[in-house]
Formats: C-alpha cells, sequence, structure tokens
C-alpha cells in the first residue's frame, strides 16, 4: 500500500473546517490592504484565504516540505506575488 503525501489528502495542516476557516477570516473584517503574519502556517492554506480576499501575507514554519507545498500552491493560484513563505530553521 502506497501512502500519498499528508498535504495532498488535507486542506489545512490541522483540524479545520473549509467553514470553520471561512468564519475566522470573515472575523478579522475586510482585508484589503491588510498585512497577514501566521507564525506555524504550515502550508498556508489559511494565509493563502487571507490573502485571496485582499491581504498580503507573510508565513513561516519549521516544515520545509510544508513551505514547499504552500509556495506550489502561491503560485497555482497566482497569489504569489503578494505571499511570502518562509521555512525558519
Ligand atoms: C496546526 S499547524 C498550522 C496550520 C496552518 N495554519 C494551516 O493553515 O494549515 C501548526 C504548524 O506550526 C508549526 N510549528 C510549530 N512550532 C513551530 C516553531 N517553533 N517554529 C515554526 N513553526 C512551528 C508546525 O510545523 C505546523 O506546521
Amino acid at each position: 500500500m502506497t501512502l500519498t503525501p499528508l498535504h495532498d489528502d488535507l486542506l489545512f495542516n490541522g483540524p479545520l473546517s473549509s467553514y470553520r476557516a471561512d468564519l475566522l477570516l470573515r472575523s478579522l473584517g475586510p482585508l484589503d490592504g491588510q498585512h497577514v503574519v501566521d507564525l506555524g502556517c504550515g502550508w498556508a492554506e489559511l494565509l493563502l484565504r487571507a490573502v485571496a480576499a485582499g491581504a498580503t501575507g507573510h508565513g513561516v514554519d519549521q516544515d520545509a516540505e510544508a513551505i514547499a507545498h504552500g509556495r506550489k500552491v502561491a503560485v497555482d493560484r497566482g497569489l504569489a506575488d503578494r505571499v511570502t513563505v518562509a521555512c525558519s530553521i
């Protein structure tokens, strides 16, 4: 049996649904012109959704594989010019 990498099966690197993520983002108010920093961003799904809603963003995580995945997703979604993600180790 072959197991796919964790991030191929999950949207978030944690127990968070899309519904709950959208509620969290809406609770922040309008994001246009805001800068969001996510410390421990995983593969940055939540941060990328904040950026898609109008913010710019920066995420850091100690997991280099997660950061690489987040960077790829940012490019795939056309958000790479407004978000940076970096490995903290
Ligand atoms: C619950 S996950 C984050 C989920 C993420 N916000 C998302 O949208 O999917 C927590 C993250 O914190 C990171 N982390 C924990 N301790 C850290 C540390 N000291 N420095 C950097 N990252 C850390 C872990 O590698 C993990 O990716």
